[in-house]
């Protein structure tokens, strides 16, 4: 688990979004197929990437998957693809048929089977798993990771490649990519930032699978950490 720790949360996006172009500029002819997470943290990379390096990325080769849903409209201020919809995927023009996004408003047994079949089809597969080449996760403070919340870990082992799950607090509906394809993916990255993570970053860092979080980052086969100095508060490496 390779750990990248910088100054602040911008100077954290800055660093993974230089990381993803680096990946995209060595292999010119592949199709990436990237798995994007939900939540507050990673808005800030994403409007970045859409502003400050709209020119210089290959959009066209990128094709936009989403690690987890919540089950509402995308006009809900809550939906994952809304907010990027909003913040990114209108802004630099990503044309429809790159998204491949999970329908909120669908019912969500019947939606995480559809995603289900688009991902097998779209996406290579490898182990009879599809191989995504980059899964962007965030952890909550609670240590779950895509809509994988301590409590259901069964999704961790799922045969499905997505599932519903239910937010313990708020029993919002939610639609999860499960452990096994983000295990499979080329690489795994999370990105953490601020000071309300550093207990849950530690945790993960040093654990076994006491959290949903470490149980991926301790099995996915490359796994990087994107963090900012106030997340990184507990670990014993610091800035290089
Ligand atoms: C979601 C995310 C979820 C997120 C964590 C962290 O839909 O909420 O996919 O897994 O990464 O909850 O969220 P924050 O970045 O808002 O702390």
């Amino acid at each position: 688990m390779k750990l990248n720790i910088c100054k602040s949360p911008t100077d954290t996006a800055y660093a993974l979004i230089h990381h993803i172009l680096k990946e995209l500029a060595d292999e010119p002819d592949k199709i990436f197929h990237i798995a994007f997470s939900g939540g507050e943290t990673p808005m800030l990379m994403y409007d970045i990437w859409a502003h400050d390096f709209a020119e210089v990325t290959p959009w066209k080769r990128i094709r936009f998957w989403w690690v987890d849903e919540r089950c509402v409209p995308p006009s809900n201020s809550e939906s994952n693809y809304g907010q990027m919809k909003r913040i990114l995927l209108d802004v630099v023009g990503i044309p429809e048929h790159h998204i491949f996004r999970i329908h909120g408003e669908s019912d969500p047994v019947r939606e995480a089977v559809r995603c289900s079949e688009q991902v097998m089809k779209h996406v290579p597969v490898d182990n009879y798993l599809p191989l995504f080449d980059l899964v962007l996760l965030g952890v909550g403070e609670d240590g779950h990771t895509s809509s994988i919340f301590p409590g259901q870990e069964a999704l961790l082992s799922s045969h499905a490649i997505y599932e519903t799950s239910t937010h313990p607090c708020t029993h919002q509906k939610r639609i999860a990519l499960t452990g096994a394809p983000i295990i499979n993916a080329r690489e795994v990255i999370f990105l953490i930032t601020g000071k309300d993570k550093a207990s849950v970053v530690k945790e993960l860092y040093s654990s076994g699978d006491t959290i949903p979080a470490a149980y991926i980052a301790g099995r996915a086969q490359q796994v990087e950490l994107y963090l900012d100095e106030a997340a990184a508060v507990n670990l014993e490496q610091k800035i290089r």
